[in-house]
C-alpha cells in the first residue's frame, strides 16, 4: 500500500516537472534581456515592465514588432490597441478598462501617456 502511494507520488512529481518546464520559464522570468527600439518605445516598455510583467511575464521579451504581431498594438491608434485601452485610466477604446486586475494599482498617468505617445507615433 505504502509502495503504491510512493509510486503515485513519484509519477505526479515527475510529470509536474514536464508540464511546468521550469527551466525555460525561469529563463523568461529571470534571464537577461535588453530592450531595443525607439526612445518612445523604451519609455513605454519601462512602464510595461514596471506595471504588467507580474502577470504578463512573456512581455518582458517583446519588442515593438512583437506587440504588433500579437495584436496588442495597432500602429498609430491607441484607441484600437488593447495594450493601451485596457488600462484602468485609459478613456479611449472599446474597453473593458480593467488592467491591472486583482487590486494592483493602476499605472500612473505619466506611464499611460508614455504608452499613448509610443503607439500614436508608430
Ligand atoms: C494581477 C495580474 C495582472 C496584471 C498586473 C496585469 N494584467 Fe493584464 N491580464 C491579466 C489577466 C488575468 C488577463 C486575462 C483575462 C482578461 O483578458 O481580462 C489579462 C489580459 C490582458 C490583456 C488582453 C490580452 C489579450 O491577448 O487579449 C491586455 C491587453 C492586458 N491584460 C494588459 C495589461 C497591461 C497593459 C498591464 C499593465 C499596466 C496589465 N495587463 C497588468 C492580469 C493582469
Amino acid at each position: 500500500m505504502t509502495k503504491t502511494f510512493g509510486l503515485i507520488f513519484l509519477i505526479i512529481l515527475s510529470s509536474c516537472g514536464k508540464i511546468e518546464n521550469s527551466s525555460s520559464l525561469d529563463e523568461i522570468l529571470y534571464g537577461e534581456f535588453t530592450d531595443t527600439g525607439s526612445p518612445n518605445f523604451l519609455t513605454a516598455k519601462a512602464a510595461i515592465k514596471a506595471n504588467c510583467l507580474q502577470c504578463h511575464a512573456v512581455w518582458k521579451r517583446y519588442l515593438e514588432q512583437d506587440f504588433i504581431d500579437a495584436g496588442l498594438v495597432v500602429r498609430g491608434s491607441p484607441a484600437d490597441s488593447k495594450l493601451y485601452y485596457r488600462n484602468l485610466l485609459a478613456t479611449e477604446g472599446p474597453g473593458p478598462h480593467n488592467m491591472p486586475t486583482s487590486g494592483y494599482p493602476p499605472i500612473t498617468s505619466a506611464d499611460l501617456s508614455a504608452m499613448h505617445s509610443w503607439i500614436s507615433a508608430l
